[in-house]
């Protein structure tokens, strides 16, 4: 459920209409609504009751200070996959003590930051990872708190490009190899290896990979134990995906899904973090557009309109399906069929191709849904086209969350050496 809706024949982010927004700041622009924000956190959260499960939003969804701050105003923490989202996720209020740290690339210089500033946990990804931080830890007279992120071989029946969790893929230490990986932990005195970890893939749409991959990972708790190792904390990543054509794909409630977590770890007695990223941002955010030609070709009709490939990249690298709503509800409700295209200068800049809309004309507005995650995350200034600005929805106010640089701004960040000065 979300909180943009037709109300007088617009439509609206909870109380205010996306017109008045495009007319107060032009398009194209994201916009969230805090009310979804809010009700995607509980409802996730509400699923666990009863479990001793913790709340860690994957930044990487949606970095914008406000939309984290939202969140955390629900009690949620962080997973982070860099310093920046380190930094982000502070800034907007994330105690380091709600904060993990998730990725296969961490630098000496991220995880120094991180231990100074205390985060909880760090999911370790490789044995070099694992020595570096050990390393680190030693030289300040600390010990890491860590996971060990175990690359279960499951195949998440997603696309190809946000699936991880195969042994081909670079995530994780593969589960067959990893009991040695804590056998080396437990020798070094700066770690503390209390945890598992697991991350399969984005937008799964059904339950079984996560069973196949979180009976694994239970099986190797258990095994651990045996051996001696101390593990008491399980992360289970994000993944669960989220409907984005209405009501004709309805992946997994989080009911389900904590169902399926409590009959596959609950006899573990383990403290449980989740990494939910879209969907707790996904369906609580749109990107306005507005049509700048109609333009018939031989045989299609292209929707040309002021949002491209830079501000939303997933349909051309995901063949990800975004829903289009004209901001102005529909009269006539006959349909068009029309490929809908930016601005940008190649052929793979477009939002939706075949896609059956009413009719529409230059200067019309159309919004395209569920883009809050990996919308404005992923956008480019490709095309040197400013960043795509950010909106924020209460009620019936808004803020700019992130303003669309100007072109002054944009220019100043390049340099002309001296050499070519004239
Ligand atoms: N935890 C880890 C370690 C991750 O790598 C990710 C996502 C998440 C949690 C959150 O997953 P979610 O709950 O959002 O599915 N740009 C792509 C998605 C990339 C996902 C990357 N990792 C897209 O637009 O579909």
């Amino acid at each position: 459920m979300n909180h943009f809706e037709y109300r007088d024949g617009v439509l609206c982010a909870e109380g205010v209409s996306l017109a008045t927004i495009a007319d107060d700041i032009g398009t194209p622009f994201y916009c969230y609504s805090s009310a979804t924000l809010r009700r995607h956190a509980r409802v996730f959260m509400d699923a666990f009751k009863g479990q001793p499960a913790r709340l860690c939003y994957s930044v990487k969804a949606n970095s914008n200070l406000a939309v984290i701050a939202t969140l955390a105003a629900e009690g949620a923490g962080a997973d982070v996959v860099s310093e920046g989202e380190l930094r982000r996720a502070m800034a907007a209020g994330i105690a380091p003590s709600q904060i993990v740290f998730s990725g296969v690339g961490k630098t000496a210089q991220e995880m120094a930051y991180a231990l100074e500033v205390g985060i909880d946990q760090f999911n370790v990804e490789s044995e070099p990872e694992l020595e570096l931080l050990a390393e680190l830890a030693a030289a300040r007279g600390l010990v890491a708190k860590i996971a060990i992120r175990v690359n279960p071989d499951v195949d998440a029946k997603t696309h190809e490009k946000i699936a991880t969790g195969k042994a081909e893929n670079k995530f994780g230490i593969s589960w067959k190899h990893a009991p040695a990986v804590y056998a080396r932990a437990a020798e070094l005195k700066s770690i503390a290896a209390i945890g598992i970890d697991v991350h399969i893939g984005s937008q799964l749409t059904s339950l079984d990979p996560f069973e196949a991959a979180f009976k694994r990972v239970a099986g190797m708790v258990t095994a651990l134990r045996a051996e001696g190792h101390k593990i008491s904390h399980i992360d289970l990543g994000g993944g669960l995906g989220i409907p984005y054509r209405g009501d004709n794909d309805i992946p997994p409630h989080p009911d389900e899904y904590a169902a399926l977590v409590k009959r596959t770890m609950g006899h573990l007695g383990c403290d449980l973090t989740f990494e939910p990223g879209r969907l707790l941002v996904g369906n609580a955010g749109v990107l306005v557009s507005r049509v700048i030609y109609v333009k018939e070709g031989d045989n299609r009709t292209f929707l040309i309109i002021d949002a491209a490939m830079n501000d939303l990249i997933r349909p051309t690298l995901y063949d990800a399906f975004h829903e289009i709503k004209t901001i102005a509800e529909p009269a006539d409700q006959t349909r068009f069929t029309y490929d809908v295209v930016g601005p940008v200068c190649e052929t793979g800049d477009f939002i939706a191709k075949g896609r059956e809309l009413t009719k529409l004309k230059a200067g019309d507005l159309v919004a395209i849904m569920s883009a809050g995650a990996y919308g404005a995350v992923q956008a480019s200034t490709y095309n040197t086209r400013p960043l795509v600005p950010e909106i924020l929805v209460h009620g019936d106010n808004y803020a700019v969350i992130r303003a669309r640089p100007d072109y002054a701004e944009i220019l100043k960040q390049d340099k002309i050496p001296d050499w070519l000065k004239r």
